[in-house]
């Protein structure tokens, strides 16, 4: 079998990773990939460029196609393969509104009754600012639209609202027309992602971000610093039933009856708060850096999960029991200003890791940084303190190199634990 990976970054790296293990499968290609992905037969097509991945997979017979990023997805790149007579794993267009649109989201969740922080839209900044002159604060202002999880600020005070506000309105986090103002929620986040046809939903593992830059939850939100997975200091199972019985379930049943069915990876963004889990936000995909701790623990190829899923069947799915904790190395100045074209300490990382490339280029046989995360090092331990204590002896210092890395990642499992 040929299988196709659409996306260039780590989680792009990590799904070519988990496929180059099925032995059916004879070529892993990636459009456009990256210079990481020895595995794979990397394409010089964006992965937006929707027209030319089609004929790409008509030429080459592609006989399963799996994105990894939202844009190709808003774009309607699963319509464009189905049209086309392809399979590919996806959300279509429609479906993927979910992430595309926060007021979609916001508004489904709403006839859905889906535990979500109260929200208001505004499409004027007058408006806006007068809401949460009268709301007061902490309160959380977010750009309607894909800003790569870089337009929202969750604001301490009504000035920093109203910075925000200014800011959205003034196309700093790309063309906004409206902004979303939500409600604080207050608890600790986790990730819950979902292989999902229709109806058909099945869990993944648990596992958490890290969005702040810095060490103690500092600095601006970005993409993600980090993930482990389990979660250790929480029930999972428990919690995993609550939040599929309460959150996922109830949002695919709503999208199948209402005519626009979700089929792929859905993830949601969850706060556990002390009233039990509530929505911070869906995406149509697979998150980054969670799919990079969360696919070294699927035991079951990809596609005997998708395959059997999209057949309406239930596939089995075995994870292992092993931690696993990823630490995003980051270019210096990210997320704002990212330092690239610097090269990448890669011979001073010890053996014992998966190294997933996320923003890197050859240049001159060299390795340089390509983008703001550029490396996320995994490490798989029984416990998560193995975990921690092994990705961490194995990362260089990077203190006088145009690179940083969080040093807390997964600190949050054991002041619970310890705690409790
Ligand atoms: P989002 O891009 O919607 O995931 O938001 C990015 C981050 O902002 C989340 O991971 C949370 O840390 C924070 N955040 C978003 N919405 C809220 C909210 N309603 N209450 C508290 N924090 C939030
Ligand atoms: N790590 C969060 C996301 O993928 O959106």
């Amino acid at each position: 079998m040929k299988v196709l990976v659409i996306g260039k970054g780590g989680r792009e790296h990590a799904l070519v990773w988990k496929l180059a293990q099925d032995e059916r499968i004879e070529t892993v290609y990636a459009a456009p990939g990256n210079a990481g992905m020895t595995q794979a037969t990397c394409v010089p097509i964006a992965e937006d460029a929707i027209d030319e991945l089609v004929t790409f997979a008509q030429d080459e017979q592609i006989d399963w196609t799996i994105v990894g990023p939202e844009g190709p997805l808003v774009l309607g790149v699963v319509n464009a393969f189905q049209a086309a007579g392809l399979q590919i794993f996806g959300p279509t267009r429609e479906a993927a509104a979910i992430e595309g649109s926060k007021q979609f989201a916001k508004e489904l969740m709403e006839r859905a009754g889906i535990p979500t922080a109260a929200h208001a839209v505004f499409t004027s900044a007058a408006d806006a600012e007068a809401y949460v002159r009268k709301a007061g604060a902490p309160i959380v202002i977010k750009a309607d639209g894909l800003a790569a999880g870089k337009g929202v600020t969750v604001a301490e005070t009504v000035d920093q609202a109203l910075a925000a506000i200014h800011d959205t309105f003034a196309g700093e986090y790309g063309q906004q027309s409206s902004v979303v103002i939500e409600e604080c929620l207050v608890g600790e986040e986790c990730s819950l992602m979902a292989f999902v046809h229709e109806e058909t939903v099945i869990p993944m593992v648990l596992s958490q971000d890290h969005k702040r830059a810095f060490d103690g939850d500092l600095g601006p939100n970005t993409g993600g610093m980090g993930a482990y997975s389990p979660l250790p200091q929480w029930d999972e199972a428990a919690l995993t039933t609550e939040a599929v019985d309460r959150i996922i379930q109830p949002l695919v049943d709503q999208m199948a009856s209402e005519g626009i069915p979700f089929t792929g990876f859905l993830y949601a963004g969850l706060m556990l708060t002390k009233q039990g889990p509530f929505v911070i936000e869906f995406n149509a995909r697979f998150g980054d850096p969670e799919t990079e701790v969360i696919l070294p623990r699927l035991e079951t190829p990809l596609l005997d999960v998708i395959m059997p899923l999209i057949d309406g069947q239930i596939p089995e799915v075995v994870w292992t029991d092993q931690a696993a904790v990823g630490v995003v190395v980051a270019a210096e100045g990210y997320p704002e200003a990212p330092k690239t074209g610097q090269a990448i300490p890669l011979d001073q990382i010890g053996d014992g890791l998966l190294v997933f490339h996320a923003g890197t280029a050859e240049r001159d046989d060299q390795l340089v940084s390509a983008g703001g995360r550029v490396l996320v090092c995994v490490s798989r331990a029984e416990t998560i303190e193995q975990a921690v204590e092994q990705v961490y002896a194995n990362l260089p210092d990077v203190t006088d190199q145009p690179f940083f890395y969080r040093t807390d990642i997964a600190q949050k499992a054991f002041r619970a634990s310890h705690e409790s």
